[in-house]
């Protein structure tokens, strides 16, 4: 069905690509330069695409014959942050970089257009570019859209260092977490530093509050459910005199079963509620419902794992092992439709792991022929079985 020697050909052509969004970092729902990129290469390969607009997608489409509609999924965001890899197509914006690998994504899908143009698929295939993946939940845009309406299924995939190139980990069940967000404000009141009874210390009530709330994960939570609190921002005070009257978390929660996630939230409202009466202080907390976790559909993670198995061999196929307690807005598209997300080893080197985000990130470039096969495997796989009616239950 699929060229390997076409991708072999093309695959140069993928790492301008890569490299060309990677130039050119966008944050969430203001992909306007990087859209143009991806209609360019749309362009190019005569595909048809309707543009949302700066904060929409870029639907391309390349009809089949059968009626049967699948989608593949690349996100185009990048996150804040400057880039430390020194490569010589580093970031040319400041402040901003693509960390998570959604150019390789938006690659990765790109040559599995060109693949499906060269070896048209038995039905329709939707190529959908979605803004604000990283924040706001781009996928939701673009279900809010109708461009998915009548859609049989979904796939979507990210790289990762912690598999090997030419390593793929898929399977049916949850992939991610759920991620909720938080913020506290602790107000005590404000004070000369040398005269701690005069004042109530917004610093030390944080200080109590940041210990008291690992232990709801290290206490509270069944060790066999994996769960996470972080608090990643602290701000508080002005001067190393001045006793603060204000004290500011944020964090992050991260959960994969659902008594867990009710657990941490109760926690969270009970330790704040009591440390505010503990210390005479009063104490806000806002608990924000994040993406949900991402699962898998028994059917679809059958059809992603053939589909694996013919690009990357047997060898290449790593089995869903423990969820990631990261997070991923695709969990939208899979409430409403059922599919499968796989993550792309792309290590460059056996003994280099890189985390997403992390400014030094960078992938080996090997991973956008895998994922560009893959997209246009999976997309012939999906639209094959579904042909064939029920049988492929
Ligand atoms: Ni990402």
């Amino acid at each position: 069905m699929l060229d390997l020697s076409l991708a072999n050909a093309l695959y140069p052509h993928w790492v301008e690509l890569r490299r060309a969004f990677h130039r050119e970092p966008e944050l969430a729902f203001e992909e306007v330069e990087t859209a143009k990129k991806v209609i360019a290469e749309l362009e190019r390969l005569d595909i048809p695409y309707q543009y949302q607009g700066k904060g929409g997608g870029v639907i391309g489409q390349i009809e089949g014959g059968s009626g049967v509609t699948v989608a593949l999924r690349a996100d185009m965001d990048a996150l804040p942050g400057t880039e430390t890899t020194g490569l010589p197509f580093s970031s040319m914006i400041p402040g901003k970089m693509h960390a998570c690998g959604h150019d390789a994504h938006m690659a990765m899908v790109l040559g599995a257009a060109a693949l499906l143009k060269a070896a048209p698929p038995p039905g329709t295939v939707l190529l959908v570019f979605q803004p604000a993946e990283e924040r706001g939940g781009g996928a939701r845009v673009i279900l809010r859209s109708g461009v998915l309406t009548g859609v049989r299924a979904i796939f979507g995939g990210h790289v990762t260092h912690h598999y090997r190139v030419g390593e793929i980990m898929v399977g049916a069940g949850v992939v991610t977490a759920q991620s909720d967000s938080f913020t506290i404000c602790i107000r005590g009141r404000g004070g000369h530093g040398a005269r701690p009874h005069e004042a109530i210390d917004a610093v030390v009530i944080a200080g109590f509050l940041i210990t008291a709330i690992q232990t709801l994960i290290s206490r509270e939570i069944d060790p066999l459910h994996p769960s996470v609190v972080t608090i990643g921002k602290v701000q508080a005070g002005n001067a190393a005199n001045v006793i603060a009257e204000e004290a500011f978390l944020e964090g992050t929660i991260r959960t994969t079963r659902p008594e867990a996630r009710r657990h941490l939230h109760a926690g969270l409202k009970r330790m704040a509620k009591a440390l505010a009466e503990l210390h005479r202080a009063e104490i806000d907390l806002e608990i924000r419902d994040g993406y949900p976790p991402v699962v898998n559909s028994l059917r679809e993670a059958k059809i992603a794992q053939r589909a694996v198995v013919k690009v990357v061999g047997e060898e290449g196929w790593i089995p869903l092992e423990q969820p990631s307690m990261g997070s991923e807005d695709f969990a939208f598209y899979l409430q409403e439709i059922p599919g499968c997300y796989v993550r792309f080893g792309a290590r460059r080197r056996e003994d280099e792991f890189i985390p997403l985000h992390s400014p030094a990130f960078d992938i080996n470039e090997e991973v956008l022929k895998v994922g560009a096969l893959y997209f246009a495997q999976v997309a012939w796989e999906a639209l094959l079985d579904y042909g064939r009616g029920e049988v492929g239950l």
